[in-house]
């Protein structure tokens, strides 16, 4: 494949140290991995093998304990995000690198529309043409419309999930981390994820995604890592076979 990659994860591992309880506890282990633009990475394995935890190092909610995640920039800078300044970090969060995690975590005073459309207001897009995009993919997820002016502070898991998933799906960064994107949701809004990050990977967006369901592996990952606890990782290549082995 002559197409370059936008991440590459090397030989990351994270150890988690309890403090309070003296003691200390593995996590991801010797994990590579690797984003290209308009392919989606998929990273599988068994709960507790660390799958969130490399997402989080990528996004930098945790430091990895070594390895390195080199990161091309739009503008043709590589760097290692686990040695990133914490002011370039966050430029690359509003600019570059979006994650839907498995939490929604906003205002309680902001509406549904305006969670969804603020990274595109903060990219400098119009208001109104913003809110109209918002309310386009919130009603392609099939979140209820009378929902859209409310804040989604008490919304149920489901709910939460299509205002995260709309949020970060809209904002299209050039590296978009889903952990477990599609965990709450019902079948037909399932395949309308499928679809919009199918649209998403043609824009040339670098997805790294974890899926617990195989199908949705076979329908959207071009590479498949798997995570296993405690040592190491297994690589499988999927090309445009669809194939998970
Ligand atoms: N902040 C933390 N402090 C201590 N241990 C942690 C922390 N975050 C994760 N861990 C531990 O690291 C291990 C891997 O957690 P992680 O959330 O990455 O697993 P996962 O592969 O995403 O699992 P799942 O499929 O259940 O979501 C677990 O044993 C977990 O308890
Ligand atoms: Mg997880």
């Amino acid at each position: 494949m002559n197409i370059q990659p936008i991440l590459e994860v090397e030989d990351f591992s994270k150890t988690f140290i309890l403090h309070e309880q003296g003691k200390s506890l593995p996590s991801s282990q010797s994990v590579f991995l690797k984003a290209f633009p308009g392919r989606l990475t998929a990273l599988i394995g068994p709960t507790g093998a660390g799958k969130s935890t490399v997402l989080k190092g990528i996004y930098r909610t945790y430091l990895p304990t070594s390895g390195r995640i080199m990161f091309t920039t739009g503008q043709g800078q590589i760097l290692d995000l686990a040695l990133a300044d914490e002011h370039k970090i966050l430029e690359l969060r509003q600019e570059e690198i979006g994650f839907v995690t498995q939490f929604l975590h906003t205002l309680p005073r902001q509406s549904t529309e305006d969670v969804v459309a603020m990274p595109l207001i903060k990219e400098g897009v119009p208001h109104d043409i913003a809110l109209e995009k918002a309310r386009d993919i919130l009603g392609k997820l099939n979140l209820p419309e009378r929902l859209w002016a409310v804040s989604p502070a008490t919304f149920s898991g489901g709910e939460k999930q299509r205002v995260n998933l709309a949020r970060g799906l809209l904002a299209q960064p050039r590296l978009l981390l889903l952990d477990e994107p599609t965990a709450s949701l019902d079948a037909k809004t399932t395949d309308r994820v499928i679809e919009l990050i199918q649209n998403l990977k043609e824009t040339g967006t670098a997805m790294i995604a974890i899926f617990h369901d195989m199908d949705l592996v076979k329908k959207l990952a071009d590479d498949v890592v798997k995570l296993e606890p405690p040592v190491g990782t297994e690589h499988f290549f999927n090309s445009n076979t669809n194939e998970v082995a």
